[in-house]
């Protein structure tokens, strides 16, 4: 069996697969990337690096012979990737993988979701199925290192976080968790066509995150409720595109759009799911927001 992993220099990639060679040998792993050098240390390892770019269809088929498995992780361009994920699912099936786990959202098809970022992940879902691959959505929600290494540093540049979400709340999850459950469902059997729900353990609000973030700095952080219309002027004065379609910094892949619909999302309860399917997969009970603003407290500005 050879386990391919997509995107395998990302933060979640990396992750991901230094928990599958705690479980298997580097020979059985292929691991994908747009720039190979990155993954210079796990092929001295032994492990497959092959370069594959979703935008470009012609150099997938090759990196994905031999795969069995694949973990696609969803590329960062939210509200224009699907074509990207359709690329890789259709050069997977062609190349002769079996099972696709893929790297969802949380209530990515819940009717009325107005999330921009979740359209993409509920448009990927129904192609793996369709494709006719066994699938495995893995629905993570919020990351909580985006809480710590995102929000909490803007907030407290700051003293102040502009947020429509209001009092809407999230199970903020460790991307940590979240890859070790992708692992669990690549190395044991019977995640065929099913989907996880994979959540923190608890439901909280942004501005109670933003208080979180005030007690750990010490520093006087607010969060400011404002309008979404107020969130996109933001975004704007931070140059950020309104549609995904406007990209022009890779660096910089989001719109304001995915952003201030996301928030909206949080806001109308679309978010508000917690779930004990990291602990189902793992045997761990997830991480708390607070040990992972802890994790990275060291990272924030003095
Ligand atoms: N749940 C959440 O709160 C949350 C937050 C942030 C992101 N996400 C999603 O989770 C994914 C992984 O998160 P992360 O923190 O690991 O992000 P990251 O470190 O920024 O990694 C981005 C990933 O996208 C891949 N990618 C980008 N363009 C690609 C292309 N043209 N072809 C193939 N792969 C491409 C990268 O692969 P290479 O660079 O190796 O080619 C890398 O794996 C993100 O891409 C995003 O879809 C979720």
């Amino acid at each position: 069996m050879s386990i391919i992993v997509t995107g395998a220099s990302g933060q979640f990639g990396r992750k991901a697969t230094q928990l599958l060679l705690e479980r298997v040998t580097p020979s059985e792993l292929i691991l994908t990337t747009r720039k190979p050098e990155q993954l210079a240390d796990l092929a001295a390892k032994g492990a497959q690096v092959r370069q594959a770019d979703f935008d470009d269809p012609s150099s997938l088929w090759a990196a994905f012979a031999g795969g069995t498995k694949m973990l696609l992780i969803s590329t960062a361009r939210a509200g224009s990737r699907l074509q990207q994920h359709k690329n890789a699912v259709e050069a997977a099936k062609a190349a002769g993988v079996k099972h696709v786990a893929y790297t969802s959202f949380i209530n990515a098809r819940k009717p009325g979701n107005p999330s921009v970022e979740c359209f993409d992940h509920r448009d990927t879902e129904i192609f793996i199925e369709q494709s006719g691959l066994a699938y495995t959505h893995l629905r993570d929600s919020h990351y909580a290192e985006a809480v710590a290494m995102i929000i909490a540093p803007i907030a407290i540049m700051a003293g102040r976080l502009p947020t429509s979400a209001h009092d809407g709340v999230e199970a903020m999850v460790s991307r940590d968790d979240c890859a070790a459950s992708a692992v669990a469902v690549l190395t044991t059997p019977g995640h065929e066509n099913k989907a996880y729900d994979l959540t923190g353990p608890e439901l909280l609000s942004i501005p109670q995150a933003v208080k979180m973030i005030q007690e750990l700095s010490g520093k006087p952080v607010v969060a400011d409720y404002v309008s979404d219309d107020d969130m996109f002027a933001h975004f704007d004065a931070l140059g950020f595109p309104r549609q995904a379609s406007d990209h022009v910094d890779p660096e910089r892949p989001w719109s304001s759009d995915g952003m201030v619909s996301f928030e909206r999302a949080i806001r109308e309860g679309y978010f508000a799911v917690i779930s004990n399917d990291v602990e189902k997969l793992t045997g761990k009970k997830p991480r708390a927001l607070r040990d992972v603003l802890i994790q990275y407290q060291s990272m924030w500005p003095a």
